[in-house]
């Protein structure tokens, strides 16, 4: 299958900057598929995913998206209607006094006609189960909410690809919650790609794949067992491993599940 995202060894130093902050990223996302991005801060996440909608454009090196170029300015537009980004800070995405017309703003601006405008808000605001909130004042809503309406914005824009650069990092464990678990719904049951970056290791679990930046590149990049698997290397970037796999390591056990019933069983076997 053809990848919905390409990169193909990025290198990017900023034009104020001397040092390197990507060094030869090859990165291929899959249509449809939720993929978490690890690593501590200043590690070049965020970087790399402003490269995803050309926000910025390789040194050396190219960023594909459904095969397009992200250097090639005649395709800009339909570039950054295919990928649409959330940020950290919900606050600084609003951008109207009502619910309904802040998710309005950005298909406007496309020039959607307003009854597919409509259409497409309701639909957006139910995705992300806000639709009762359609009327509210978005500053007087919690965190996550606000952080639901800024995904909502984005989904009205009919993108193919989320990309959630640490979407949760100003939340409360509650709105953090909200916030996954919207995601990951939107990946299983509506076939959205997803690509969700965080430093929150609990929230790269129900991901379909986990990759792990370090110093401009990727360290590690597989399945959310698999790379917890590799529990020396997590801890030499600084990260966390879910308690299961913690446990299954330090019994020596094999540490591929990441599912509480499975670690209770394998450590029953051990103990018979
Ligand atoms: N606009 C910029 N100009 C120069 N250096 C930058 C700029 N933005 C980020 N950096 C540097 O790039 C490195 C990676 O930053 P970033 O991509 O934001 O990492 P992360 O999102 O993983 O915390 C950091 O060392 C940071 O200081
Ligand atoms: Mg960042």
């Amino acid at each position: 299958m053809d990848p919905i995202i390409r990169f193909e060894n990025v290198h990017f130093t900023y034009p104020e900057g001397e040092e390197e902050i990507l060094r030869g990223v090859d990165l291929q996302i899959e249509k449809g598929s939720f993929v978490a991005v690890l690593g501590h801060n200043g590690s070049g996440k965020s970087t790399l995913a402003k490269h995803m909608n050309a926000i910025l454009l390789p040194s050396s090196g190219k960023v594909l998206v459904r095969g397009m170029d992200t250097a090639d300015e005649a395709k800009l537009l339909d570039i950054r209607r295919s990928v649409g980004m959330v940020f950290q800070n919900p606050d600084n995405q609003i951008v109207a006094n009502v619910v309904e017309d802040d998710v309005a703003f950005a298909p406007e601006n496309l020039g959607v006609p307003s009854a597919e405008i409509r259409q497409r808000v309701d639909a957006a605001l139910r995705q992300v189960g806000m639709y009762d909130f359609r009327m509210h004042a978005p500053h007087l809503l919690s965190g996550g909410q606000k952080q639901r309406v800024a995904i909502a914005g984005v989904l009205a824009m009919e993108p193919e690809v989320l990309v959630l650069d640490e979407p949760t990092a100003m939340l409360d464990p509650q709105g953090r919650g909200e916030v996954i678990q919207t995601v990951t719904r939107l990946c299983r049951e509506k076939g959205m790609t997803v690509v969700l970056i965080t430093h929150h290791m609990e929230e790269c679990i129900g991901a379909d794949r986990l990759v792990v930046m370090s110093n401009g590149a990727i360290v590690a990049d597989g399945s959310p067992a698999e790379v917890f698997s590799q529990v020396e290397l997590m801890e030499r970037e600084g990260l966390d491993v879910p308690e299961t796999t913690r446990v299954l390591h330090e019994l020596g056990l094999p540490t591929e599940t990441l599912d509480a019933e499975s670690c209770a069983r394998l450590i029953a076997e051990k103990l018979r």
